[in-house]
């Protein structure tokens, strides 16, 4: 199917996924997937054009995964703007557009889950649960479907992108799962679908939380206590005006695992809530 308003082939099924994808194979042209929630901002957009630097062809899907959403949490309100989405895909040259609906993802008597365990464990793992298990699900599945040379991902979601890499190695995808550095606004705030939640006066606090976790990672980096300066940062993050801080936490960058010696890569994490949304952030140990 063609969206008449732009010049982007938008496939809804496996079976077209799958022929659309066996044409740029058989002509020896190598993929990348993006695969995101749709929404898109200049975050994803970052994605695509990396996408679009590293393989022949690149796939983004678009597809609001329930299985990653908990009971409470805003599967019913999340942003689903799909002509804005296919506008800008459209505007950054992006062929084909794979948009299943639930059906097509979890059909009837689906019953078969990925469970990743140790990395999905603690941070979100703790707040969030089951989401990892939804997320390491859908992705597996975008991967098995799209088999991409190359899949992109920003490493705002940090937590997931650890996740991910995990699974792509134990399961043998074979797939380069590709992370990428968060794109900000001018005051640090990283790029989110859920900033749209954001109140003018939540919108002047949120900054504040790239500022503390780069305070911090600044800090550890010369030989802070990370325990000791993580419930510091909590703290301020509260009196700043977020209405609860439900982790602000340093760990080895490649595993999460919490930290046990300097010197090696690590990764300061944090989740917060602001009004209706909540916000994740990360930032590296230099
Ligand atoms: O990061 C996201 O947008 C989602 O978690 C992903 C990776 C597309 C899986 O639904």
């Amino acid at each position: 199917m063609v969206d008449p308003a732009s010049s982007i082939t938008v496939v809804r099924d496996i079976g077209s996924l799958r022929h659309r994808l066996k044409d740029w194979r058989l002509a020896n042209r190598t993929i990348a997937l993006v695969p995101t929630m749709g929404a898109l901002h200049a975050g994803h957009m970052a994605l695509v054009e990396h996408a679009k630097a590293l393989a022949d062809e690149v796939v983004v899907s678009i597809f609001v995964n329930p299985k990653q959403f908990g009971p409470d949490e805003d599967l019913a309100a999340y942003p689903r703007p799909a002509s804005e989405d296919w506008e800008l895909l459209a505007a950054a040259d992006v062929e084909l557009l794979y948009m299943p609906d639930a059906p097509v993802m979890y059909p009837e008597h689906f019953q078969t889950y990925v469970k990743v365990t140790k990395v999905s464990q603690g941070l979100c793992g703790d707040h969030r649960p089951g989401h990892f298990d939804g997320v390491a699900t859908v992705v597996t599945k975008l991967l098995l479907q799209a088999l991409p040379d190359y899949a992109v991902f920003g490493e705002k979601d940090y937590q997931q992108l650890v996740v991910i890499k995990r699974l792509v190695r134990d399961l043998d995808i074979p797939v380069d799962i590709v992370g990428l550095p968060t794109v900000r606004e001018t005051d640090g705030l990283a790029l989110s679908s859920r900033n749209a939640y954001l109140s003018e006066d939540e919108r002047a606090i949120a900054p504040v939380l790239y500022k503390e976790l780069s305070a911090v990672a600044f800090d550890i980096a010369n030989g802070a206590r990370s325990s000791e300066r993580c419930s510091q940062a909590a703290d301020a993050l509260l009196k700043a005006g977020f209405d609860t801080v439900e982790y602000v936490d340093a760990r080895d960058a490649a595993t999460l695992a919490p930290l046990t010696s300097q010197g090696k890569p690590a990764r300061v994490l944090a989740a917060v809530t602001l009004g209706k949304a909540r916000l994740i952030d990360n930032v590296p140990v230099h």
